[in-house]
């Protein structure tokens, strides 16, 4: 296995550990309480399965910032339990049509269920990669995605098949985890990097990436920062991972390592537009 095909295991089974045994993916908040902390409304939960509601693992609502409509093809990367596939599914209704891709047997068996349950015809879950999507090129209207690209280590990749798979004039929206300057400690834990803070780059890496893939307009808005007692919560879930870090560098304790994180991990809304 090479680096990427590691995260890349490691990461597939923090998923299918967290949908399949009721835990919180990474210990930074009790289950189910996920998807309030990301902004979506509580009418909009109400009338999504509680599947859907209790299995949601974002970091923002994408589909709140965008202007998705009646007709539109919508993509979801890294669509989990599928809270954001029935969403879009609601919003472009019969005549438009939703795929959610997620590379876990647990996550997409979960999101069929979803779809199933809500009655909802227009939307497909594909099982693959986000950095070789199972998706037809310039297809889609929207791609989406809900904390998933610091997740990839192959950004580069992820960015190209965005603008592959986007219409001339499509329009990407994603939420996502973008930091600044992490210590070398947190940037080597695996643990770290299924919790979605490792593998988060910089905006301006973010905003190059996208646009060295041929994507314009890019804006980044900051949402929310990840507060101190959070990033505890996500190293004290990390202890193995974390005494292997430091081994190999000067020893940091715990809190230290937090502490170093603190006010350099945000979560993000982030938006782009394939040119005409
Ligand atoms: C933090 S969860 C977010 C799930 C969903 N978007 C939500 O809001 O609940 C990350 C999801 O991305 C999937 N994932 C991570 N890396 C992936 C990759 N390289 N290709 C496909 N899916 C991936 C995981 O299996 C997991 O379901």
């Amino acid at each position: 296995m090479n680096d990427s095909q590691q995260i890349r295991a490691k990461v597939s089974h923090a998923y299918a550990h967290a949908v399949t045994t009721g835990t919180d993916c990474c210990g930074s908040a009790p289950k189910g309480t996920l998807a309030r902390r990301a902004g979506y409304d509580d009418a909009e939960l109400a009338a999504l399965p509680a599947e859907a509601v209790v299995n949601s693992f974002g970091c923002g609502n994408p589909l709140a910032f965008g202007e998705v409509r009646p007709g539109d093809a919508v993509l979801d990367l890294g669509c989990g339990a599928g809270i954001d596939v029935a969403l879009a599914a609601r919003k472009v209704g019969p005549t438009g049509r939703v795929i959610g891709v997620d590379m876990t047997d647990e996550m997409t068996g979960r999101a069929r269920a979803v779809l199933a349950e809500a009655g909802l015809t227009n939307a497909e879950i594909r099982k693959g990669l986000i950095e070789d999507l199972p998706v037809d090129s310039a297809c889609v209207d929207w791609v989406i995605s809900n904390c998933v690209i610091n997740l990839s280590p192959e950004k580069a990749r992820v960015f190209a098949e965005i603008a592959r798979v986007l219409k001339p004039g499509g329009r990407m929206i994603v939420s996502d985890i973008i930091a600044d300057g992490l210590p070398e400690a947190a940037r080597h834990s695996l643990s770290l990097y299924s919790c979605c803070v490792a593998g988060a780059v910089s905006e301006r890496e973010y905003r190059e990436g996208l646009e060295r893939a041929g994507l314009t307009d890019v804006v980044i808005r900051q949402r929310f920062e990840l507060s101190l007692s959070q990033l505890e919560a996500l190293v004290e879930s990390d202890q193995r991972a974390f005494r292997v870090a430091c081994d190999r560098l000067e020893a940091l304790s715990k809190g230290e390592l937090a502490v170093a994180c603190a006010g350099r991990v945000f979560s993000a809304e982030i938006s782009a537009r394939k040119p005409e």
